[in-house]
């Protein structure tokens, strides 16, 4: 696509976008990505939500994008988009859009490098440019070992201290075989949580 569509697309997808509620959901290369189509879906039922994703390029490997019903934002469309100054930049788009951003999964490696700092992708991008106002939620998942892992609890807190909500991760039986706690949260739970977040109905002021 040329950038002067690739802008138009942008503008269209984002600027003309329904609900009164922005949802992004950043997708992590965890098996967990595996729950994304039916996340997507779910969280498409809350009354006013609208939603985008972005994608790592690990986490493409694990969900069908023909699954999800809405637009996947890539690392691909990041630098496609922007070719001269007038361009948008979708990082700053995207977190200009959403009210709400959550990771899930947030993988180990991804968790690692937003508790640094480090943004060398669209989604990390995305949380780097946080507006730290808004509500950022974390669904960790990961191996129990890499769970156990000492470090893995001084990010989980830096990620709390950033002001960021975990909604924490499950013991279960996990996909590698060992039993033990690592697995992300349900997405009945992840939904329940985004939920408290919805604007409260306006109360109509005429009494009847
Ligand atoms: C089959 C498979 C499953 C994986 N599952 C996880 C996982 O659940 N949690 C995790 O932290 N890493 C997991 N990884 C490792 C990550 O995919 C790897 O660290 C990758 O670099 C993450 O990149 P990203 O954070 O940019 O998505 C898995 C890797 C493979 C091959």
């Amino acid at each position: 696509m040329q950038s002067d569509d690739l802008v138009s697309s942008l503008k269209t997808d984002l600027f003309k976008s329904s609900g009164t509620f922005r949802v992004l959901v950043g997708v992590t290369g965890s098996v967990a990505a595996l729950k994304l189509p039916s996340l997507v879906s779910e969280l498409l039922q809350l009354p006013g939500v609208d939603v985008r994703v972005v994608t790592t390029e690990h986490a493409k490997h694990f969900y069908n994008p023909s699954d999800v019903s809405v637009k996947i934002y890539t690392d691909k469309d990041e630098w496609e988009l922007w070719t001269q100054r007038s361009d948008p930049v979708l990082h700053i788009e995207l977190r200009r859009w959403a009210d709400l951003l959550i990771i899930a999964p947030l993988d180990a490696n991804t968790l690692g490098k937003i508790a640094n700092g480090i943004c060398d992708n669209l989604l990390t991008c995305v949380a780097r440019a946080w507006d730290t106002s808004r509500p950022l939620l974390f669904c960790p998942a990961m191996n129990t070992a890499m769970w156990l892992h000492p470090i893995t609890a001084q990010q989980v807190s830096g990620l709390k201290e950033f002001g960021y909500v975990e909604i924490p991760c499950i013991t279960k039986k996990l996909v590698c075989g060992d039993e033990g706690k690592g697995a992300m949260a349900e997405v009945s739970t992840i939904v329940s949580v985004v939920r408290q977040y919805l604007p409260k109905p306006v109360e109509s002021s005429q009494k009847t």
